[in-house]
């Protein structure tokens, strides 16, 4: 044993154990030079920890049908030859990682003899790692296991000696010819014959235990391994009887019997202003196991009912508001994620209504052939956190290449739905104020029933979010937005305003009836609806918006049949919860 703390990580990829037994032989060798030896398959290593590995990571990766990698390894497969593409992910990700790979392979497959060695190699390399000796290549046809038990002897010897030197392998030149003939297509496309299909058993679970971890930590209950359920401030008010949030001013919904949960924690965007920033699992497409809607709504409601009754006791909170909480009248799919890539989200919907439940679905605005299939939801959400493609890439930081594309279709696809619709407007400054006449043509584009309007929270600092407290408008500065925004919109008025938290409503004319607004949902009317065959509009279940509800009331949205809460210090710096 040495006496420098010397760790040697060895993770393999196997198709038929072959890597994981020269894996086990590579580790007794190792022992002769590291203090800490482990052997790790590359189905239990999440990819995102290589940025901080500290071990030495020795790989054996064998390639399997067409060139790919192993069944095992392809979710570490894909997400390294997509991390080498994302513009989001620090060309230098692996700044500090070292590393060494040999790859089991076949000649007799010509030339994909070794492909998923040859990647791994590049990826790593790409991304700025330390490689601190050649790669080794075990042919199948032509004495594979002699050929391993030669590398292993040189690179434990190329330890010994470069160690106390602490001196980093350079590239030769083959490798660096071999680097120019891998380019990034071939990286692309590697990745997408990587994507995983069929029988869901094989496949990841979406919440890492890191990520659970983590999210627990922040009060969410995670259902399953992939959906979540956390409860809203609003809920918590309204059941001390201090107040709903802003939707209980617009549409009536009863803060205390709201559930907030989502059936997907992940998303196509890393959006600058989202909590999760560089940890959510994020996808194009539906690529892990799946819980079924029935288990997924079982257990939100279920973990939510547990979280209401910790409320009892508290100050304020009443038996009969108690009471009607375990009721729950209302669904915000909105927590965090992208709940329509849930590939059974139209079963959980149509279970949710099925309950009586109302369901408020807000989506990122990137996949318009789901919005499409969508059944009737009660309020349909696009998030329209900018106006123009660079400013959308720079607030979204969007997956998909052809995010713009996919942000204006779901737009279009929007205006086809009958039932409500709403553009959420997330105002940031200097990000997104400055684009009112882009924000106008948006509205032409999907003629939303509502328009949402609020400023930004101010989330805190981390190294991924660029966002600052200068960058959080003041509610006059929203107001002054909202009232040029709907100067040029005819169709179009200012109609209620939540001044406890920042939001203003601009609705569409037709919800204005004999100059009275109904803003409002019957939810009895839209359920009655749902639930039968018959096809129905936004108009079928809307009901009268009460007057302290209205913008320029003397409440200011706030239900004079419950008691306003002054925080002592409530200054600019606080950031204010909105409500999803
Ligand atoms: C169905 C099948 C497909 C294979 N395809 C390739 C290939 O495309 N390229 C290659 O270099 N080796 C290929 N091989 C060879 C394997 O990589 C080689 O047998 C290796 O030693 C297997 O290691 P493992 O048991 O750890 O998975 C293939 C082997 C099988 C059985
Ligand atoms: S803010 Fe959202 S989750 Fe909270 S009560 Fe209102 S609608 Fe429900």
């Amino acid at each position: 044993m040495t006496e420098n703390n010397f760790e040697i990580k060895i993770l393999y990829g196997t198709q038929s154990g072959t890597a994981k037994k020269y894996s086990e032989i590579f580790a007794e060798k190792a022992k002769e030079v590291a203090d800490i030896v482990s052997v790790v398959n590359l189905a239990d290593y999440d990819p995102e920890d290589l940025g901080t590995e500290k071990a030495l990571c020795v790989f054996f990766v064998s390639t399997y049908t067409e060139g790919s990698a192993p069944e095992t390894a392809k979710f570490f497969f894909e997400w390294l030859s997509e991390a080498t593409v994302d513009f989001r992910v620090d060309k230098d990700f692996l700044r500090d990682l070292k590393y060494a790979v040999f790859g089991l392979a076949d000649s007799a497959y010509g030339d994909n003899f070794n492909k998923a060695g040859k990647t791994l190699n590049l990826c790593l390399k790409k991304m700025q790692g330390k490689r601190v000796f050649p790669m080794g290549v075990g042919d199948a046809s032509d004495e594979q296991e002699e050929t391993f038990n030669k590398w292993t002897n040189k690179i434990i010897q190329h330890l010994k000696s470069k160690m106390a030197e602490n001196v980093e392998y350079e590239s030769t030149d083959e490798e660096t010819v071999e680097k120019e003939v891998m380019d990034l297509e071939e990286l692309g496309s590697l990745a997408s014959k990587l994507k995983v299909k069929g029988d869901s058993s094989e496949v990841k679970e979406m919440v890492t235990p890191i990520v659970r971890e983590s999210l627990q930590k922040q009060g969410y209950k995670i259902i399953g391994s992939h959906s979540g359920v956390k409860i809203c401030r609003w809920t918590k008010s309204m059941l001390r009887g201090r107040g709903g949030c802003y939707k209980h001013t617009f549409y009536g919904i009863e803060s205390h019997r709201c559930m907030e949960t989502t059936p997907s924690l992940a998303c196509a965007n890393k959006c600058v202003f989202c909590w999760r920033h560089h940890t959510n699992p994020v996808g194009t497409e539906w690529k892990w196991k799946m819980d079924n809607a029935e288990f997924v709504l079982n257990g939100a409601i279920e973990n939510h009912q547990k979280m209401i009754k910790q409320m009892k006791g508290v100050p304020g909170v009443g038996q009969e508001r108690m009471d009607e909480a375990f009721e729950i009248k209302h669904c915000a799919l909105s927590l965090v994620g992208e709940p329509i890539m849930y590939p059974e989200i139209n079963q959980f919907v149509t279970l949710l209504h099925q309950k009586r439940i109302s369901s408020f679905l807000v989506t990122n605005a990137q996949f318009p052939e789901l919005i499409t299939s969508l059944v009737p939801v009660t309020q349909l959400y696009v998030s329209v956190d900018a106006a123009t493609k660079e400013s959308l890439k720079k607030i979204d930081r969007p997956l998909f290449k052809d995010f713009w594309e996919r942000f204006l279709a779901s737009l279009s696809e929007l205006s086809k739905k009958g039932q409500r619709t709403v553009y959420r407007l997330t105002l940031v400054k200097d990000f997104n104020v400055n684009e009112l006449d882009n924000y106008i043509e948006l509205v032409k584009r999907g003629q939303p029933d509502f328009i949402e309007i609020k400023g930004v929270t101010f989330c805190g600092y981390t190294g991924s979010n660029p966002l600052t407290m200068s960058n959080v408008p003041y509610h006059k500065e929203v107001v002054e937005f909202c009232k040029l925004f709907v100067s040029h919109l005819p169709d179009y008025e200012l109609s209620c305003e939540h001044e406890h938290s920042c939001s203003i409503l601009i609705a569409h004319k037709k919800f204005k009836i004999d100059n009275e607004w109904y803003t409002w949902i019957d939810y009895e009317k839209f359920h009655e609806f749902a639930n039968s065959e018959s096809s129905f509009t936004s108009l079928d279940y809307m009901t009268k918006t009460p007057s302290w509800a209205l913008y320029g009331s003397n409440e200011r949205g706030f239900d004079p049949n419950e008691t306003r809460f002054y925080r002592k210090k409530a200054s600019k710096d606080e950031p204010i919860d909105h409500g999803c």
